[in-house]
């Protein structure tokens, strides 16, 4: 029986936090990790083989891109990080010209495998990926609002002190300083949220600006991206069906086409199965289009 294999490529903090997570939660039989800097991911592969003992029979090395050709998921996590109060579009040039390398890298050997992003701005880095791949949109995902949401929801379980994980609320639209709540869909058991505007304003605000918060404090973010996409994996790898608020190409979205986005979509064995349409109020409609606007114009920027 075929093992599945996910690589992780970029060896950094959030690569190395996303594969120290897999392992963690033996979510793959091989784990691979890729890092231009090929002593740092041979130094990770060490260190993490070392607690193997304690946890599984999960087979992990410092690899290289022919170890594609039998990957399930190829998670790109390489590139700039933001700087404190940089905002993640200021990474576009430097990071494109990384994702152009490692995308002809990947594609001389990636046979079947679902490409999951993480770079950012990671909506433009996925719509470049998917241009520079040629695969079906289905395979190649980004991140999207999938973390913007869990912070969303724990900031609502945090005011409510309800369990975050009984509060259903999308954040939507870029990874980034455009992103929206749609508040008129939140709920809690199917129960409207009765919170203030001035509730909804610092809750929606702290979750749209916590990574420039946690990069003010500690440097970087990493530790609640490797599970996001520990979350997406194990959508993919047990063909769930999962609704996660990925970043896919939108076409036909309230009006929106041809840009990647992060909506709430079904994702199982073949990456995004569908796209779902929420019934946003007119002044969500509103700001989903200007944030899909931003993106368009970025991603026109850049050469394909
Ligand atoms: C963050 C990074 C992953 O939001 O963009 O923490």
């Amino acid at each position: 029986m075929k093992k599945s294999r996910i690589v992780v490529i970029g060896s950094g903090a959030v690569g190395a936090t996303t594969a120290y997570t897999l392992m963690l939660r033996n979510r793959a039989d091989e784990l691979v990790l890729i890092d231009s800097n090929e002593k740092k991911a041979a130094g990770d592969a060490l260190d993490m083989n070392h607690g193997i003992p304690f946890l599984g029979t999960t087979k992990l090395w410092a690899g290289t891109y022919a170890d594609c050709q039998e990957a399930d998921i190829i998670i790109i996590t390489a590139g700039a990080a933001q700087r404190e109060g940089e905002p993640r579009t200021e990474l576009l040039k430097r990071n494109t010209v990384i994702m152009d390398n490692i995308m002809n890298e990947v594609m001389k050997h990636n046979s079947s495998g679902i490409i999951l992003l993480a770079s950012n701005p990671v909506d433009v880095m996925s719509y470049y990926a998917w241009r520079k791949s040629g695969l079906p949109v289905s395979r190649v995902i980004g991140s999207g609002t999938l973390l913007d949401s869990a912070r969303f929801r724990y900031l609502i379980g945090s005011h409510l002190s309800i369990d975050p994980r009984s509060v259903h609320a999308h954040i939507v639209g870029e990874h980034g300083d455009s992103e929206l709540p749609v508040w008129s869909l939140a709920n809690v058991a199917g129960t409207k949220l009765e919170l203030s505007d001035e509730d909804k304003d610092h809750i929606f605000t702290n979750t749209r600006d916590a990574a420039y918060e946690i990069i003010s404090a500690k440097g970087a973010t990493y530790y609640a991206i490797a599970l996001a996409l520990d979350r997406i994996c194990t959508a993919i790898l047990r063909d769930e069906g999962a609704v996660l608020n990925v970043s896919t190409l939108l076409e036909d979205y309230h009006g929106i086409s041809d840009v990647y986005l992060g909506v709430p979509c079904i994702v199982d064995r073949g990456g995004v199965r569908e796209v779902l349409k929420l019934d946003l109020s007119d002044s969500e409609v509103e700001l989903l289009n200007r944030s899909a606007a931003k993106l368009k114009a970025l991603n026109a920027s850049i050469t394909i």
